[in-house]
């Protein structure tokens, strides 16, 4: 039994590394064919003399030449085997679910829950978390099937705004990766869904339309394609999200649910450009506008954030590099540590160390971005770290780091 319980750990590692590993190749694929079908539709040679033809295009790849054609209408006879697109979404919705359980549920007083944003228990903050995902899918289908769809501006502006109030609330339940992630995931179910409950039974419907000849439901045709190109609008914010978990300057900006909204507008602006570009509309000013904002938002976050020196005089302070090695050993050590001491850790979490004087130094800039610029470190400070300690550790960076004083 105790080899078990001293594996779990690295079967958890593993799993985590596999299931991380799934959810990236099948979201590859997932938006990769959704990119490639836009890209396609834009590009078809309309030209085409063929009767029963809207266009065709001809392209090579890998070795092969291919000769596309997208039908007026439903063909006259049925293949024996129409390929969907459908699993991709499916997988990556699963697989992206799975991997919320194995590093957020698993691990939820570390990484979900921040005592100091708001002291819940981890069975709360789960609920919370499966009753938004479930909630927002249900507020987005909502507008969806309200009046509000026909007016496209209106709509985009309600559903930015309750992403900025949903980002905002967030940030005040969660820890702020927990919250960032949970604003992707939302979207990626918004999106899942779409194809689950709208897209593929609106094809269902038009295929068995077809082989009954009948006229296939219209209502279900246009939704389906609105929400396509919602889909489409909501790839590149997702993408973001997903990566910018691994940035703390995102998540762990003060304002980080704002930066979430601006970088949501940036990346579905860029969407705009080439969705535009793809109908023939050139509006090349869309990228610099979208380039500049990234620029202002890049600076911006690169002020520190945290005001570690309230006023000049404390920037004259010496701090002893024991004084700063002992914060570190209790505040840092117990879980990056060689044999962390802290409960549930094995190893030190990314493998890093703060064993030596050495192993503190190679570390620095990275100390410097999770404690002194952010507050992402310790995780929901569960060690403590006080505002003093950290003003010494900012202070001994900003003295040269010395090692030897
Ligand atoms: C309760 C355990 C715990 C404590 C205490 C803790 N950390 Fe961490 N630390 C983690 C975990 C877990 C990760 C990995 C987070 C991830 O997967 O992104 C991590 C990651 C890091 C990273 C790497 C981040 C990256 O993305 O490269 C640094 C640097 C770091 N911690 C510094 C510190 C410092 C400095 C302290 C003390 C002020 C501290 N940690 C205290 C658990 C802890």
């Amino acid at each position: 039994m105790d080899v078990i319980f001293s594996l779990y750990p690295f079967f958890l590692d593993w799993l985590d590394l596999i299931v991380r590993w799934i959810h990236i190749v099948v979201g590859i694929a997932w938006i990769g064919t959704s990119f490639y079908f836009n890209w396609l539709d834009s590009r078809l040679d309309r030209t085409t003399s063929k009767e029963d033809l809207e266009g065709e295009l001809w392209s090579v790849h890998s070795g092969g030449f291919y000769n596309i054609s997208k039908l007026k209408g439903p063909p006259k006879e049925f293949p024996k085997e129409l390929h969907w697109f459908k699993w991709e979404a499916y997988t990556t919705w699963i697989s992206g679910f799975v991997l919320l359980i194995i590093v957020y549920y698993l691990n939820a007083e570390g990484l979900l829950i921040d005592k100091n944003i708001s002291d819940i228990s981890p069975i709360t903050a789960i609920a919370i978390s499966v009753l938004f995902l479930l909630g927002s899918w249900f507020v987005y289908d909502f507008l969806c099937n309200s009046k509000l769809i026909n007016h496209t501006t209106l709509f985009s502006i309600t559903c930015l705004i309750i992403v900025l109030i949903a980002s905002y609330f967030l940030t005040k339940i969660f820890g702020s990766r927990a919250a960032y992630i949970h604003v992707g995931a939302s979207i990626g179910t918004i999106m899942a869904a779409n194809v689950f409950r709208v897209i593929i039974p609106s094809q269902k419907n038009m295929v068995s339309a077809a082989l009954s000849n009948e006229k296939p439901d219209l209502q279900q045709g246009f939704s389906a394609k609105t929400r396509s190109i919602h889909n489409n609008y909501m790839t590149l914010p997702v993408l973001f999200i997903m990566v910018s978990s691994h940035y703390p300057f995102t998540y762990g900006h003060k304002y980080n649910w704002a930066i979430l909204f601006f970088i949501s507008i940036i990346g579905a602006s860029v969407r705009h450009y080439f969705n535009l570009r793809n109908k023939k509309q050139y509006k090349p000013w869309i990228l610099p506008i979208a380039a500049s904002g990234m620029i202002i938002l890049m600076l911006y976050t690169s002020l520190p954030k945290i005001q570690v020196t309230e006023n000049s005089t404390s920037l004259d302070v010496q701090v002893s590099f024991s004084e700063v090695n002992n914060i570190i050993k209790y505040r840092c050590g117990v879980c990056h540590n060689t044999k962390p001491t802290f409960e549930g850790f094995e190893d030190p979490p990314l493998g890093i160390i703060f064993d030596t004087p050495q192993d503190i130094l190679k570390n620095i800039k990275k100390i410097k971005a999770q404690t002194i610029d952010t507050d992402i470190m310790p995780p929901g400070n569960l060690t403590g770290l006080t505002d003093s300690e950290r003003i010494k550790i900012n202070l001994w960076i900003k003295h040269g780091a010395n090692i030897n004083n």
